[in-house]
């Protein structure tokens, strides 16, 4: 089975739930791993070779979690093979601005081990910051799950 890691920076558990939702919904058909960056080191995901990555990126201050950002950056430092297919998704508690995943995007074009981006990405409205979701997320959750199911293929 292809490995795929899912990782996240989780501080309320919003972004962790619907990262174990992905590796549910992906267990099946691949060999997947869920963690929290501050559980895992860059080198613990190259060991495995993943042939895919799934990023959990909660809004902080109007934008992508530096933490995340700075993780990707420091797994492209030490990857030995490069990872075929990323896809990302997002927390927020405030209106959805464009500009709030614009830093996630640029760290992932920018680095040289992806091979594909998933074109689509999931932002989730939380209706406070400790969450839960709104209540129209769940069927929008499981859509893009389907989403990145056919771009893993
Ligand atoms: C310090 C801090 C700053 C935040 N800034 C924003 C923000 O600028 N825009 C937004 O939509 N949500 C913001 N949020 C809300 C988080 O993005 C939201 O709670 C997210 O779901 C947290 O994910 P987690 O539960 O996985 O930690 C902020 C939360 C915290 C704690």
């Amino acid at each position: 089975m292809k490995k795929i890691w899912i990782i996240h920076n989780s501080k309320y558990g919003n972004s962790e739930k619907i990262a174990k939702q992905f590796a549910e919904g992906l267990k099946e058909s691949y060999d997947v791993s869920v963690d929290s960056i501050k559980n895992i080191s860059p080198e613990d995901i190259v060991k495995d070779e993943p042939y895919g990555l799934i990023i959990a990126v909660r809004i902080v201050a109007f934008s992508s979690d530096k933490e995340v950002r700075t993780f990707i950056n420091n797994l492209d430092k030490v990857i030995t093979k490069p990872i075929s297919k990323v896809a990302y998704f997002s927390t927020h508690a405030l209106g959805w601005k464009k500009f709030f995943i614009k830093g996630m995007k640029k760290t992932l074009e920018k680095i040289g081990c992806v091979e594909e981006i998933c074109p689509e990405f999931l932002e989730v409205k939380m209706q406070k910051p400790e969450g839960p979701a709104v209540e129209e997320a769940d069927a929008k959750i499981e859509k893009f799950i389907s989403t990145v199911k056919e771009f893993m293929k």
